[in-house]
């Protein structure tokens, strides 16, 4: 953890930060940490940058995750012409990807892929590299989804990408210790841009609402958990799927 001052060149790298629960992440962590805030809308960007605590001390990144045969260059030319070291990463983005199987084509699995999978791997592959970010790597944070351990119609895809993801991480979390800790959160369902169209369905979000035990969470109770991964509270935790989702994925109640 640092202290948030003009000349700190240490940064959190957030994907996904231009909304929903990547955004609550970057307010929540900027009152400790300084961020690099990466999406492909700028204007998103730099709207979170401006709810954070001290928007100075953070940086936006403009970029397109479904670019994979681009990215490795792009974050390392960002970390040298910035002069900068990431400690750690977040992944956030995602694109929901639900598609019943007769409508599923292949360009779409491979952009849900790209985005939710495949960009993580090559940028951890970066943020590992001791030449390009001199070995100040020591946390990685994805996030699932509560899907990833269970099935739903239409989901095949999304759900793919998400146990990809916690597959990823189980195997990097042996691959970087001790330095690096890698977890992922699973979230329930929360209201972002992402769900918006669910949630504007008042019945539909009612019969939702009787599944989760604890009732409906937040994009704050996500990025509580986040933060807690980030801390040295969880400086023994590695390797773990976290299920932030009010009791859902164990609620077999008829
Ligand atoms: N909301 C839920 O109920 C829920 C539940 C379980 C898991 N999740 C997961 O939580 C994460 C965040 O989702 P959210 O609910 O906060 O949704 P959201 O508000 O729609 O945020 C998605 C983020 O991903 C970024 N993104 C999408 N495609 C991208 C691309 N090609 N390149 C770069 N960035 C891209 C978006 O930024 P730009 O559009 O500016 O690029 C945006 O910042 C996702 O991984 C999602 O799968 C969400």
């Amino acid at each position: 953890m640092l202290n948030n001052t003009e000349n700190d060149k240490t940064y959190v790298l957030i994907t996904g930060a231009s909304s929903g629960i990547g955004r609550q992440c970057a307010i929540q962590l900027s009152e400790n940490y300084n961020l690099l805030l990466c999406a492909r809308r700028e204007e998103k960007l730099n709207e979170t940058k401006a709810l954070c605590k001290n928007p100075k001390n953070h940086l936006v990144f403009p970029v397109d995750l479904s670019d994979t045969e681009n990215i490795e260059n792009q974050l390392t030319s960002f970390i040298k012409e910035n002069n900068i070291c990431i400690e750690k990463f977040l992944h956030s983005a995602g694109t929901i990807g639900m598609m019943p199987l007769k409508m599923v084509s292949n360009d779409f699995i491979i952009n849900c892929l790209k985005v939710n999978l495949i960009s993580a791997e090559l940028i951890v592959k970066v943020l590992s590299n001791k030449k390009i970010n001199l070995g100040r790597l020591n946390s990685v944070v994805f996030i699932s989804s509560n899907i990833s351990n269970m099935g739903a119609k239409a989901f095949s895809v999304y759900s793919a990408s998400k146990s990809g993801l916690d597959g990823m991480m189980k195997s990097l979390a042996m691959e970087l210790a001790p330095k690096v800790r890698v977890n992922s959160v699973l979230p329930g369902g929360v209201e972002t841009e992402m769900t918006q169209s669910i949630y504007a369905d008042e019945e539909k979000i009612k019969r939702i609402e009787e599944t989760y035990p604890l009732g409906l969470g937040s994009t704050k109770n996500i990025a509580d958990a986040v933060e807690f991964l980030f801390s040295d509270n969880a400086s023994w935790i590695t390797g773990q799927q976290l299920a932030v989702d009010g009791g859902r994925c164990v609620n077999i109640t008829g």
